[in-house]
């Protein structure tokens, strides 16, 4: 990797429905991180059937999951940005990781990773970073520290209407936590 070319981001967002905050704060990403940062979505894993291991030794993989994986293994790094569910990881992406993880060639192996959350309550998903951070070191990321960005009291720091991010502080601790995450990968070296 190049030690000042583009950094490929790949952007998963933890909540499948539309008008997500966490979704409106990746959306927030391309503007708020160094030009160097170049985030894509990942495909979609709000299909991935409920991990089963009968499934998996009957049928494979299936195909989404392998899309996922192919897309994290092209990556430099990976943003995870998510709600906090019942004190936890939401289901849906922990069963996405149950997958990948089942993978011999492991996506996850030695990629830079970074997460955000943001809830309208006042711990803003911290107890599901730190699950996270727990479920994701067993498959061997590389984990960015700080800063955290851990936005609270979600609906006050989005516009109501267009759901963009307008509070100043929360602003500049994203963009203070994606030029250390762009050091970070820098250091560790990504792909
Ligand atoms: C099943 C469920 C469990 C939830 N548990 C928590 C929780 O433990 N902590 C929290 O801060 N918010 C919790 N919430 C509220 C979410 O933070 C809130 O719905 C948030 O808007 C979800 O993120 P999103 O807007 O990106 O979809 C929960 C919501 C749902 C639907």
């Amino acid at each position: 990797m190049a030690n000042d070319g583009n950094l490929d981001v790949l952007v998963i967002c933890g909540s499948l429905r539309k008008a997500s905050y966490n979704a409106a704060l990746a959306r927030m990403l391309p503007r708020l991180a160094p030009p160097a940062l170049k985030f894509r979505d990942a495909p979609s894993f709000g299909g991935f059937p409920l991990y089963n291991a009968d499934v998996q030794n009957a049928s494979g993989f299936p195909a989404d999951v392998t899309a996922l994986a192919d897309a994290i293994r092209a990556a430099d790094a990976v943003m995870i940005v998510s709600p906090e569910y019942n004190w936890s990881i939401p289901g849906v992406l922990k069963n996405a990781i149950d997958w990948l993880s089942r993978l011999k060639e492991q996506p996850f192996k030695d990629k830079p990773v970074a997460v955000q959350s943001t809830a309208p309550g006042l711990l803003g998903g911290a107890r599901m970073q730190y699950h996270l951070r727990q479920s994701l070191t067993t498959l061997d990321v590389l984990w960015f520290g700080r800063p955290e960005v851990i936005v609270n009291l979600a609906a006050k720091k989005f516009d109501e209407k267009t759901l963009e991010l307008t509070d100043q502080p929360t602003i500049d601790m994203v963009k203070l936590q994606l030029a250390a995450f762009e050091k970070f990968i820098r250091k560790v070296g990504g792909k």
